[in-house]
């Protein structure tokens, strides 16, 4: 099987002989499996995100209230993910509102014991949404590759709340060391990186993935292009 990314997620669908339930949802495939002379896509983005924030801070979406900054391919990802576990709600704010109103649109019917809105991403309305958050994920591309941070108000969000940034490149983004310097919990992109992969390698080889040797790997592969762009 191979991987697909950007911007092939979405027009290699039509190729496929068939996909997976969570791939039709999501709108995308990041993942081909060829068995049986048959092309089966998934999606394996949404499940590893919420493998890693799960093992690396003991996570459960479920009666939880979350806010997705961001309504690309990544946002609707993990939304799908998200939304099978049964938050109390997901607000997606995006800078084209129309974006995260179309995203949203596609969820709200099929899951009834989560709250769906979509907001502007402009800071007050982001500030009435913040007072009641247990976790925000930033799935935008602001921060990749040291480029300036999101500007959104973090400061008015609960001490409890959790920052997420998907980037990986940065390992730490400059809005997760804004949200760490004023005492809130982060959580980065490499997790959630290696996780896809593994779920992927799962899905051709039948086998648990070395995730060890796969999270080294990216992190050093991640230490050399940051060296090399220095
Ligand atoms: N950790 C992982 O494994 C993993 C996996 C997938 C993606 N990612 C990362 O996730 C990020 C997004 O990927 P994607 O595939 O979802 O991209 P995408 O489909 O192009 O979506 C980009 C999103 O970013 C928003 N955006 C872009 N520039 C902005 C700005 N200056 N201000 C505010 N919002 C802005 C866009 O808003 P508009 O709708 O207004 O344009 C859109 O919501 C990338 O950085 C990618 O590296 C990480």
């Amino acid at each position: 099987g191979v991987n697909i990314t950007i911007p092939h997620k979405e027009s290699v669908i039509r190729f496929l002989d068939d996909i997976s339930e969570e791939a039709r949802l999501v709108g995308a495939v990041n993942t081909i499996v060829y068995k049986d002379r048959k092309l089966v896509g998934y999606n394996t983005d949404g499940s590893g995100y919420m493998a890693s924030l799960k093992e690396e801070l003991g996570f459960n979406p479920k009666s939880k209230r979350i806010i997705i900054i961001g309504a690309g391919g990544a946002a609707r990802g993990i939304l799908a993910a998200l939304a099978t576990q049964k938050p109390k709600s997901i607000t997606v704010a995006n800078r084209t509102l129309s974006r995260a109103v179309s995203l949203i649109k596609t969820f709200k019917g099929k899951f009834r014991d989560t709250r769906f809105e979509a907001i502007d991403l402009d800071n007050n309305m982001l500030k009435m949404s913040f007072n009641s958050v247990d976790l925000l994920i930033n799935t935008t591309s602001v921060g990749m590759k040291q480029s300036k941070a999101l500007k959104i108000p973090l400061e008015t969000l609960p001490k409890i709340a959790i920052v997420s940034d998907i980037i990986y490149n940065p390992l730490e983004t400059l809005l997760l060391k804004k949200a760490k310097k004023i005492g809130l919990t982060t959580h980065g992109g490499l997790g959630m990186l290696v996780h896809q992969g593994a779920r992927s390698f799962k899905l051709w080889t039948g086998m648990d993935a070395p995730m060890n040797v796969m999270r080294k790997a990216a992190l050093k592969a991640l230490k050399m292009e940051v060296g090399s762009r220095k």
